[in-house]
């Protein structure tokens, strides 16, 4: 308030703003100060599984959502007036699904990163981005609840757990809710999301920041948004008023969130069955977000609700935004639309017929029907058949809410939805391999094998690397489990050549113990090896299951970023979740075509082969990295190798980062292993051990509770 007075006495500056925020921020205690840009280099471990030991709200995740209701969805403050809309009153419905929605949609399928997982919509790059104008607040009317629940409920939970209360208190379909997002203590996690350096470096999206609104060049997958600093599109179309160029770009970008056309249009038209846009006046008259009062032209407190500022677009799309319903769809058909500049200077549609109600249109909206064939027939069963809608609109707005959570072993709480077809695609999802084998017999004939054979110690561990190293650690997805490595279209890749031999090479092995998974031995295989060629002992978890198809590796491909192999190496490293150095030490994973070169250089014959050093696991790979040829210098420079550098002077150092990547990358996807004793724990003392566990989860007390 005070800061609104001050602004409205002409004394307006930015950095004295910048320093207010951040003291109002620390005050409220909950939203984090803003952090500074600064390196990826952390590995993410702590966001690695959920498992039952995290703590849940009391009362269960509905006890939030009645709370959401009774406390929030139409309880007027005084900061933030709520829209008054027909014909229930104060209603804060709509902010809070937008709140969600952007907070969860810069989920983008390329690299896994974006979502609501890490509520990273409270820090910057995401919170400065224009589409997020007045989330700021949604998030406050939602303290009471995270003060009432703390730890216990993390602010990504809250703010899908607000917008489903929302939806079901107007009717509207939530067909399920998966708990256990962990959040973010900054910004830094969805630098890549641009606009930021990092973003700049690694996909860099126009010569220079690219103009809001406009699409770019250059600003394509793997970036979630064709448009910096806006969800998606922009609202006023683009370009600026067609129908078709929108449609299109509508769908490019929803497409890059993992979303086919039906998805798109139910949860566009279903989402704006809600609330309204904020643009009463134009840009230049607002201080903060507060318009001018129509009839006083003052800015004094109390603000009314028809004073806020958001888009600058000022529309309502149905007669009816407090209750579920399809009549954004029939709007959009049954009348004819024109273009007019609304009181906020933008351009947005209503209806040309005088009978009309009040109601308008952007012209992303209009986009659904014309400016697309596909969309306008998705768009008129969803006119006529509100029940095709609401189940729709369900299915696409649970995958917008939890498609970066994972797997759905990883969620708490007892409201799962049925399997989703997206889901399907990520895994063994059925119960782990039961009773669990014996796998020290299995070890056994891993170990004769590689004594017979000692070039198999490349050939298992390049086969466990390349079937584990599809896992990122942003969404969750990928990883050895299923070993989808087996088939298209992982197997076809190239980084993938030879796995087929290797696997040929375990088909004996896998004949005589059929009741071990195809991807158990694989990492068992590739375990036993790694030893063998000199790493530490590891600790080994079994009790993976096996897919019948590829679909796993489906859109997982090793991503060239930049256009150069160095930044890819270490783009790839920080999206598995690995810290700089356990990235840096898996390439030095013993690979038989490594293997081959280096034999050849130093005239190794057939019957010298057969020694085993030839394999053997050590900083020599760095020290040879330092002396090879140019191609290669081309991404063995900068931090990757300062670090190699470090491992050549202290073997001990690289061994011990080696094992603990290899451990981490290889249980990274067994989700339910460190808390429902998926691991099988062995006599044996080479195999025996616990899975790593996770770095406990925000919200344990100290009983574990
Ligand atoms: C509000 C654009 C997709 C839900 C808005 C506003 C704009 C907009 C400009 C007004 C913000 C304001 O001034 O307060 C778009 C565009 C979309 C899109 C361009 C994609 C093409 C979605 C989706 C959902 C959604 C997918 C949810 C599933 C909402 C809701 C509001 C809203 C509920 C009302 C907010 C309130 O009442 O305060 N949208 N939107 N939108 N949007 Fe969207």
């Amino acid at each position: 308030e005070k800061k609104k007075k001050e602004n409205k006495d002409g004394k307006k500056n930015d950095d004295r703003d910048l320093q207010e925020l951040k003291q109002i921020k620390q005050e409220w205690d909950l939203l984090d100060i803003m952090s500074p840009e600064s390196t990826l280099d952390e590995p993410s471990y702590s966001n690695q599984n959920v498992g039952d030991g995290f703590a849940k709200p009391v009362g269960g995740y509905s006890a939030v959502r009645q709370d959401v209701i009774d406390m929030v969805l139409t309880s007027n403050q005084a900061f933030w007036p709520a829209d008054i809309l027909p014909p229930d009153g104060p209603n804060y419905s709509g902010l809070l699904i937008r709140l969600a929605w952007h907070c969860a949609g810069t989920y983008r399928t390329s690299d896994g990163r974006g979502g609501c997982d890490g509520a990273a919509i409270r820090f910057p790059p995401e919170s400065n981005w224009k589409d997020n104008k007045s989330l700021d607040e949604a998030m406050q009317l939602l303290i009471p609840i995270k003060e009432k629940h703390g730890d216990k409920l993390s602010w990504g939970d809250l703010i899908v757990i607000a917008a489903d209360a929302a939806i079901i208190s107007m009717g509207g379909p939530v067909i399920g809710f998966c708990g256990g997002r962990i959040d973010f203590q900054n910004g830094d996690q969805s630098l890549p999301l641009g606009p930021s350096s990092i973003q700049q470096q690694f996909m860099p999206c126009g010569p220079e920041q690219c103009p809001v609104g406009e699409v770019c060049p250059g600003c394509e997958s793997p970036l979630g948004t064709a448009a910096q600093g806006l969800m998606y599109v922009n609202a006023e179309g683009t370009p600026v008023g067609e129908f078709e160029g929108t449609a299109d770009n509508i769908r490019e970008v929803f497409a890059r969130m993992g979303f086919n056309d039906r998805m798109t249009v139910a949860a566009i038209g279903g989402g704006h069955a809600f609330g309204k846009c904020h643009g009463p006046c134009i840009e230049d008259e607002i201080i903060e977000t507060f318009c001018p009062d129509k009839d006083t032209n003052s800015y004094e407190p109390p603000y009314t609700w028809e004073q806020k500022y958001t888009s600058g677009l000022e529309v309502t799309w149905t007669t009816t935004p407090t209750s579920w319903d399809n009549e954004f769809f029939n709007n959009i058909l049954d009348f004819t639309w024109a273009n007019i500049t609304g009181p906020g200077g933008r351009l947005q549609w209503e209806p040309e017929e005088v009978t009309a109600p009040n109601i308008q249109m952007l012209t992303t909206d209009l986009a659904l029907v014309y400016g697309d064939a596909e969309y306008r027939m998705i768009s008129q069963e969803y006119a006529t058949n509100l029940n095709s809608l609401t189940a729709d609109f369900g299915t696409a707005w649970y995958q917008l809410m939890t498609r970066d959570t994972g797997n759905r072993q990883r969620c708490l709480g007892d409201e799962l939805p049925p399997i989703q077809p997206w889901e399907l695609a990520m895994g063994p999802l059925g119960p782990l391999t039961t009773p669990k084998p014996d796998y020290i017999p299995v070890r056994s004939a891993i170990q004769k094998s590689i004594d017979e054979k000692p070039s198999n110690i490349a050939a298992f561990a390049t086969l466990a690397s390349q079937c584990a190293t599809t896992f990122r650690s942003t969404d969750y997805l990928g990883g050895c489990n299923g070993a989808a490595i087996r088939y298209s279209p992982s197997i076809d890749w190239p980084t993938n050549t030879g796995a087929v031999d290797y696997l040929k090479l375990l088909e004996p092995i896998k004949d005589e113990f059929s009741e071990v998974s195809w991807s158990d031995l694989i990492v068992l295989a590739g375990q036993t090896a790694i030893e063998a060629a000199g790493g530490y002992p590891m600790p080994f978890c079994g009790g993976r299951s096996d897919s019948d198809k590829g679909d796993k590796s489906i859109g997982l491909e090793p991503r060239i970023y930049n256009n150069n192999k160095y930044d890819s190496i270490m783009y790839d490293i920080t999206n598995k979740g690995l810290s700089l150095a356990e990235g840096v030490a898996l390439m030095a994973t013993p690979d038989p075509i490594i293997a081959e070169l280096v034999n050849l250089e130093a005239g190794v014959t057939a019957s010298t082969r057969a020694n085993k050093s030839t394999y053997t696991l050590s900083n020599q790979f760095f020290v040879r990295m330092n002396e090879t040829d140019e191609d290669v210098m081309e991404w063995y420079k900068g931090d990757i190798a300062d670090i190699g550098e470090q491992f050549i002077n202290d073997n001990d150092y690289f061994l011990e980062q080696y094992s603990k990547a290899y451990t981490y990358l290889m249980t990274a996807d067994l989700f339910d292993g460190p808390t429902k004793n998926a691991c099988q724990k062995v006599d044996d003392p080479t195999i025996q051990g616990d899975t790593p566990k996770p770095t406990d989860p925000p919200g344990l007390d100290d009983d574990g509770d």
